[in-house]
């Protein structure tokens, strides 16, 4: 990734021509592979959606049945669209779209949820300091027993020195091969949560 995918003006310049564009894997697939979290989720459970950009995450969850998402992005452009998105697909606006900072985040209230798809990944190329106050922000906001499920392109997005959140691979998904000489490529379901009191 280039080293701006961390600074709010690379996306506001990409957003004023890009309309909708999925990272690693279309929204149906990412519906997929989380199923068996979603599946145990009441549907009323507080989402919040990091850094959701053109994706349209937000409104596959919505037509799962979960009624309080907080989608967030750092960009005004994402906002304006993610709201028309959702009033094209389904008539009406329900979900909460917020710009902030998801290094920086202050919000009155904690999820049993967190979602992010390459939003970490974007916010580490502002280096490891960058992913450590995400971490510390998502902490701050996680319910108890809550998770955070974020989806990646790194093998090693949270092996961080002082990572605030126990953080583990949840699944490791085979990324489509052009040919079958073509190297084992992957990416990467990470869950964390808090720390086990138990455990250092
Ligand atoms: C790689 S894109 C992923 C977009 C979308 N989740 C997807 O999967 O297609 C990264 C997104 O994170 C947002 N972002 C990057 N840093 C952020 C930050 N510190 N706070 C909030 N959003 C941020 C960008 O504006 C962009 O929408």
């Amino acid at each position: 990734m280039p080293p701006d995918f961390d600074q709010q003006s690379y996306w506001h310049t990409r957003f004023e021509s890009e309309k909708a564009f999925e990272w690693l894997m279309p929204s149906a697939r990412v519906m997929e592979v989380l199923s068996p979290q979603l599946q145990s989720l009441p549907r009323d459970s507080a989402i919040l959606h990091l850094g959701f950009g053109t994706s349209d995450l937000q409104n596959h969850l919505r037509g799962a049945g979960f009624t309080n998402i907080t989608n967030l992005d750092f960009e005004p452009i994402a906002i304006d669209r993610g709201r028309r998105l959702e009033q094209q697909a389904f008539g009406d606006v329900r979900m909460e779209y917020l710009v902030a900072d998801a290094t920086q985040l202050h919000l009155p209230c904690k999820f049993p949820l967190v979602i992010d798809k390459c939003a970490a990944d974007a916010i580490a190329c502002g280096g490891e300091h960058a992913v450590l106050s995400v971490a510390r922000s998502v902490a701050k906001h996680l319910a108890p027993g809550g998770i955070w499920l974020s989806l990646s392109y790194s093998a090693s997005r949270f092996q961080i020195k002082g990572l605030p959140l126990e953080a583990e691979v949840l699944t490791k998904l085979p990324i489509p091969k052009a040919r079958p000489t073509d190297p084992d490529l992957y990416h990467y379901c990470y869950i964390l949560r808090h720390r086990h009191p138990a455990r250092p």
